[in-house]
């Protein structure tokens, strides 16, 4: 059944939020996606993936369910999503939705059955525990819960806790309960038989809980104990069916782990996000990377090594990083040079790019100030840190911490033009818009050939004319540990890219190993007005990138 489409593709990911408003109220809606149709079929992409747009109580924008089978009402209904589905199919863009279901929403039918009594038959649908300490009310352990405090809560109706790893009103699902298994695959079918093409599986590693979770550490909850055999099931009964791509948000899972896991043969995943290379390693780097360039590529390319019936999933950006800029590579006088450079850097690896809306735009991260944080994980943390003994410097580290990395920078809405708000809303957005929207914008870099957005397109098609080289060549690394430059050649058969990206707001050197000098080269793309002549050492001028094809010697 499966074709496998997904390693030609590039992916996108929508966040339906900070997308497009149709209707004035500030928030994005699946309407406003279906008006930016063309837009991303004209970019290129291949698929997109929208962040979750179920019924939701918003408590994570979605990433809390409370009914799988319908949309969010600040989305549209089911027929706008129906109508959306359709215009993405018709013009060849398939569709990947989030599959949120390590938790659902406290507010969930399932969750208010289980809360009523011990006996319900939904109570074994979720992870309920007696306390502990004399009276039973401490909670089981000492998790805690990734948008802080206890991963439990207690539960006055029956005297219990239940644990719930991100906030509480998203309680963890017990996959140990065939029955949850056998609803989730439904909930699969449902949505693949409406034609979706696949799923990014959320947080997938943690739905497995240790079989002992009065004595279990935290750690063994990353990569619960029995979450492959889970998947496997989930596999067989809805995802291989059907023409999909399954992609897994795999934290905790190192490089030797994804090559069994993504095997063609092992029917679990098609390919992970691992966050090897979203470490944040320099927390205060003036240059504000979060590492450094060597480590960055050590990392990336390491990653490429992944044997041959196994695939990679490539990224730099989604919802819940900061932006790429300045993060990878620098943001100020060079940012359309650096974000093309990147770009390029990502475009030409093996593997599935996955690119996050703006990303095409070169859009940066915002400047914020404390109220304009909207994430729940920001706000927690702003919030705690106040309450600490020291709470005003808590609170001024904390700040300094989210004005670099917090998941607000990802989320302001789309800037698509010079208009008020950045031509998102006639109305009031639901968070700030960033400043630089009359700089940064959609319309503006339709029109202008030497744009980021223009580059974009131009690096997509590139990839597509070269697509068996792109899909199946060698990867191998040039100059590791310079670092200044990201560089690399793919090759098959007698045909080769040599790919050069420096991402340096200074004027570099790079040295090219003689078998890239075969005289024979021909320049495919290039940032630069006057691009660097390829001989053995390269001049490149600040964050110039550059594509060569050429014959092998
Ligand atoms: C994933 C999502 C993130 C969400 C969390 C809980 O990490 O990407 O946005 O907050 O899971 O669902
Ligand atoms: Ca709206």
């Amino acid at each position: 059944m499966k074709t496998r489409w997904y390693k030609d593709a590039v992916v996108y990911q929508i966040y339906p939020r900070s997308f497009m408003d149709s209707n004035g109220d500030g928030i994005g809606d699946l309407p406003g996606i279906l008006q930016k149709v063309d837009y991303l079929k004209e970019l290129g992409v291949d698929a997109v993936w929208l962040s979750p747009c179920y019924k939701s109580p918003n408590d994570d924008n979605g990433y809390d369910i409370s009914d799988y089978r319908d949309i969010m009402d600040e989305f549209g209904t089911m027929q706008d999503f129906d109508r959306m589905l359709a215009a993405f199919h018709s013009r060849g863009i398939r569709v990947l939705m989030d599959l949120v279901v390590n938790h659902t929403s406290d507010e969930h039918p399932w969750f208010q059955e289980s809360r009523k009594s011990k006996t319900n038959p939904y109570r074994d649908y979720y992870i309920w525990r007696d306390g502990t300490g004399p009276e039973k009310k401490d909670p089981p352990n000492h998790w805690r819960a990734c948008f802080g405090g206890s991963a439990w809560e207690y539960d006055e109706t029956t005297g219990q806790f239940y644990l719930h790893l991100f906030s509480k009103k998203q309680p963890d699902l017990n996959w140990d309960n065939p029955k949850v298994r056998a609803e989730v695959a439904d909930i699969c079918n449902f949505w693949l038989q409406k034609g979706v093409d696949g799923f990014r599986c959320d947080v997938i590693t943690y739905i497995s809980k240790p079989g002992d979770l009065y004595h279990a550490a935290q750690d063994e909850v990353v990569v619960g104990p029995h979450w492959k055999a889970y998947i496997h099931e989930l596999s067989e009964r809805a995802f291989n069916r059907f023409d999909t791509l399954i992609v897994g948000e795999a934290a905790g899972i190192d490089f030797r782990r994804a090559c069994e896991i993504t095997r063609e043969d092992a029917g679990l995943l098609d390919m992970l996000f691992h966050f090897e290379h979203t470490d944040v390693r320099t927390m205060f780097a003036r240059n504000q990377r979060s590492m450094s360039l060597r480590r960055f590529k050590r990392v990336l390319f390491r990653w490429q090594t992944l044997p041959k019936n196994c695939w990679g999933a490539l990224y730099y950006e989604n919802h819940d990083q900061p932006r790429s800029l300045p993060r990878f590579a620098p943001a100020g006088e060079y940012r359309a040079a650096a974000a093309k450079s990147l770009a390029v850097s990502l475009l030409f690896q093996k593997g599935t790019p996955f690119l996050y809306q703006g990303q095409e735009l070169g859009m940066t991260n915002c400047v914020f100030s404390k109220e304009d944080y909207r994430d729940i994980q920001s706000v927690n943390q702003l919030a705690d840190a106040r309450r600490k003994p020291f709470g005003r410097i808590a609170e001024y580290f904390a700040e300094r911490y989210l004005q670099r990395f917090a998941r607000d920078h990802a989320r302001t809405p789309m800037q698509w033009s010079g208009a008020p708000n950045a031509g998102f809303t006639s109305g009031t957005p639901w968070m700030k818009v960033n400043e630089n929207y009359r700089q940064i914008n959609a319309a503006d870099q339709q029109k202008d050939p030497q744009s980021v957005l223009q580059f974009y397109k131009n690096a997509i098609a590139l990839r597509k004319a070269h697509a068996d080289l792109v899909r199946d060549g060698d990867f191998l690394p040039i100059g590791e540990k310079d670092k200044n430059v990201f560089a690399f050649a793919r090759r098959l058969g007698n045909r080769q890219l040599l790919v050069v990206c420096s991402l340096s707001p200074k004027a570099v050197h790079f040295a090219v190993p003689a078998e890239f000098r075969t005289g024979n080269e021909q320049l495919l793309l290039c940032n630069a007005e006057t691009p660097p002549t390829l001989g053995a050492v390269l001049q490149l001028a600040p964050c110039t990138c550059a594509v060569w094809f050429m014959e092998t010697k």
